[in-house]
C-alpha cells in the first residue's frame, strides 16, 4: 500500500467484515471456524484487504450470534482454541492483514458468571456490576432498540426481586459502567486480547454504557469520559492499535466519539449507508450530497468507516419515518424482509441482482472519504435467505464453489449451522468464489480492481470533498484533492443516459484520464463548460494531470 508521510494503516485500509461461523469449515463439524478463516486467508488477501473484523469469538450461549458474551477471555469451542486463534493473527499478519475483534462492553451474556453472580442474591458482591432496580419505571426516556421483539429496556428477576436493565434481549443485561470494577475488568480483557497481537477492537454499542435519569441514556459524558479512559490504555500500551465506534447515531452525535482525537480511531458512517439506497433508487444524488455536508471534520488521523452491509438489518435508524416508509416499500415488500428498523437483505439481491448497480453502488463507497468495509460474500453478491429468524438470513456460509455446501463444510447438509443458499438466482452452484475468478467481468474481479485502484491513488482514501454542480440531480458529482493529486468524480445514479455540465475553469488545461476505464477518451478541461455523457449508471473517476493553475 503506498503510505504516503506517516498515516496510520487504519486512515486508507480497507476493511472486511467476516462471520467466523459463516466462513470456512476446517473439522468437518458444519461450523466455520478460526482455523478455516487461516486456510481462506488468500481469498482475502487476493481481494486486497487490508483489515479483517472478526464477528464476537468467544463462548456464548448465541442468543445473539455471540454478542451476548459468556466468557470474554476464551475462544467458543465451535470455533477453535486460543492457539487456533494465534496462528491466525500468525499467519493473517505474515501476509500484511490487520485483525481487530468485536469487543461487546456494554453488555454480558446472562449466563456469564459475573451476571449469575450478581443475580444470585441482593448482597452478592457482584450485585453492583449490573444495574438493578425496584421499579421498571425508571430511565422511561430510553428508546427501545429491539422494538420487534422487546416491550421495556427492564426484565423482573424472580429470585430477587428487582429489575435489571438491558438495552438489548433480556439474556444480554447491561453492565454498570459507574462500578470502577466494572471498568477494570474491561481494561483486563482489552489487555488480554491486545496482547495477542490483534490490531484493535471494534467496540460495539458504545453509546449505553451509562444511565441517567432524565436522558436518553445515550451519548452521556460519563461515556465519553471511559471511552478517553480506553484510549489512553491504547495510546500507551499498544499505540498501533485501534478503536472503531459502533454508535448508530447521527453525525453530530458520532463525531464526539472521536473526542479531539482522544477517543476512537474510527466510527461507522450510520447515516449516510440508507441515503446510497435512497440515492440509488431514485436515481437522486440530493440526500447523500446532503448528509456529506452536514458530516462534520473530524480530526486528524481518524476516520470514517463506511459500508454498505453489514451482518444486522440494514438499519433505517438514521432516517426520517417518511423515508423509512419509502424505504420499507421500495427494498422490502415482504413483510418477511423488515426486522425492526430495518431490512433484513444482502446487498445484491437489495439491488435486484444487477452488476451494474452493485458496482455503482460499490464505486460510490470507494470514491467517498473514509475506509470502505466489505461484508463476507458480497463481494461475489450472494443472495440471503428470508426463511431464516431474525438476521440470520444475511449470516449464511460462504460460497466457495459449486460443489457440495458450496464448498464451505464437508459435513453433512443437515449438521452445517445454516443451509447455503440454493435457488436458481443466488445458490452456490451459479454464486461463487472460484465461477469468479475465473472470469474477468465477474463482480469479485471488479471489486478487485476497485480496491487496487484506492490502493493505487491515496487521493481516494485521503483527499478533500468538494461537490460539483453537475446540470442533472441524477448524476452526483465532487471531487477530492490530497496533495498534488485531484481525482473529478461522478456517479450516474439513474438508469438513463445523462448530460453532464460541469464548471471546471478552475481546472482548465488539465487532462482528465478515467481511472476506472482507460479505454474511454476525454476532452482537456477549458474554460467553457465541460460537457460529458454518462452511461445508465457509469462512474467516472476523472484523474487529473497535474499542477493546479
Ligand atoms: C450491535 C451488533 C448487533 C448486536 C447488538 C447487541 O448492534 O451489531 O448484531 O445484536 O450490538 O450487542
Ligand atoms: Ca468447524
Amino acid at each position: 500500500m503506498v503510505h504516503s508521510k506517516n498515516i496510520p494503516w487504519h486512515m486508507d485500509a480497507v476493511f472486511y467484515e467476516l462471520n467466523v461461523r459463516a466462513f470456512y469449515d476446517s473439522n468437518d463439524d458444519g461450523i466455520g471456524d478460526l482455523h478455516g478463516i487461516a486456510e481462506k486467508l488468500d481469498h482475502i488477501q487476493q481481494l486486497g484487504i487490508d483489515c479483517i473484523w472478526l464477528l464476537p469469538i468467544n463462548p456464548s450461549p448465541l442468543e445473539d450470534d455471540g454478542y451476548d458474551v459468556a466468557d470474554y477471555i476464551a475462544i467458543h469451542p465451535d470455533y477453535g482454541s486460543l492457539e487456533d486463534f494465534d496462528y491466525l493473527i500468525q499467519e493473517a499478519h505474515a501476509r500484511g492483514l490487520h485483525v481487530i475483534v468485536d469487543l461487546v462492553i456494554n453488555h454480558t451474556s446472562d449466563q456469564h458468571p459475573w451476571f449469575v453472580e450478581s443475580r444470585a442474591s441482593r448482597d452478592n458482591p457482584k450485585r453492583d456490576w449490573y444495574v438493578w432496580s425496584d421499579t421498571d419505571q425508571r430511565y422511561g426516556d430510553t428508546r427501545i432498540i429491539f422494538v420487534d421483539t422487546q416491550t421495556s429496556n427492564w426484565t423482573y428477576d424472580e429470585q430477587t426481586e428487582q429489575y435489571y436493565w438491558h438495552r438489548f434481549y433480556p439474556c444480554q443485561p447491561d453492565l454498570n459502567f459507574d462500578n470502577p470494577e466494572v471498568h477494570q475488568a474491561m481494561f483486563d480483557i482489552m489487555r488480554f486480547w491486545l496482547d495477542r497481537g490483534i490490531d484493535g477492537f471494534r467496540v460495539d454499542a458504545i453509546p449505553y454504557l451509562y444511565e441517567r435519569e432524565g436522558t436518553s441514556c445515550e451519548n452521556l459524558p460519563e461515556t465519553h469520559e471511559f471511552v478517553r479512559q480506553m484510549r489512553r490504555i491504547m495510546d500507551e500500551e499498544y499505540p498501533e492499535a485501534i478503536m472503531l465506534c459502533e454508535a448508530n447515531q447521527p453525525p453530530q452525535d458520532v463525531l464526539e466519539y472521536f473526542g479531539d482525537g482522544d477517543e476512537c480511531h474510527m466510527a461507522f458512517h450510520f447515516p449516510l449507508m440508507p441515503r446510497i439506497f435512497m440515492a440509488l433508487r431514485s436515481g437522486d444524488s440530493t440526500k447523500i450530497r446532503t448528509i456529506m455536508s452536514e458530516t462534520p471534520h473530524i480530526p486528524d488521523n481518524c476516520q470514517w468507516c463506511i459500508f454498505l452491509r453489514n451482518h444486522d438489518e440494514l438499519t433505517l435508524e438514521m432516517v426520517t419515518e417518511e423515508e423509512r416508509q419509502w424505504m420499507w416499500e421500495q427494498y422490502a415488500p415482504l413483510d418477511e424482509m423488515r426486522l425492526n428498523l430495518g431490512i433484513r437483505r444482502r446487498l445484491a439481491p437489495l439491488l435486484d441482482n444487477n452488476i451494474e448497480k452493485i458496482l455503482l453502488a460499490n464505486r460510490l463507497l470507494f470514491s467517498l472519504p473514509g475506509a470502505p468495509i466489505i461484508y463476507y460474500g458480497d463481494e461475489i453478491g450472494m443472495g440471503d435467505n428470508i426463511d431464516l429468524p431474525d438476521r440470520n438470513g444475511v449470516r449464511t456460509p460462504m460460497q466457495w464453489n459449486d460443489g457440495p455446501n458450496a464448498g464451505f463444510s464437508n459435513a453433512a447438509l443437515e449438521d452445517l449451522y445454516a443451509p447455503p443458499i440454493d435457488d436458481p438466482v443466488y445458490g452456490y452452484q451459479q454464486v461463487n468464489v472460484v465461477n469468479q475468478q475465473d472470469d474477468s467481468g465477474s463482480l469479485l474481479n471488479q471489486m478487485h480492481s476497485l480496491i487496487a485502484l484506492r490502493k493505487e491513488h491515496p487521493v481516494l482514501a485521503l483527499g478533500t470533498l468538494a461537490f460539483i454542480e453537475t446540470g442533472s440531480p441524477s448524476v452526483l458529482g465532487f471531487v477530492r484533492e490530497y496533495g498534488d493529486q485531484t481525482v473529478l468524480v461522478f456517479h450516474n445514479l439513474a438508469r438513463r443516459l445523462q448530460r453532464v455540465e460541469a464548471y471546471l475553469d478552475e481546472y482548465a488545461g488539465q487532462q482528465p484520464q478515467n481511472l476506472l476505464n482507460d479505454a474511454q477518451t476525454f476532452h482537456p478541461i477549458g474554460a467553457a463548460p465541460y460537457r460529458l455523457s454518462m452511461a445508465p449508471y457509469q462512474s467516472l473517476w476523472l484523474l487529473l494531470n497535474g499542477e493546479r493553475n
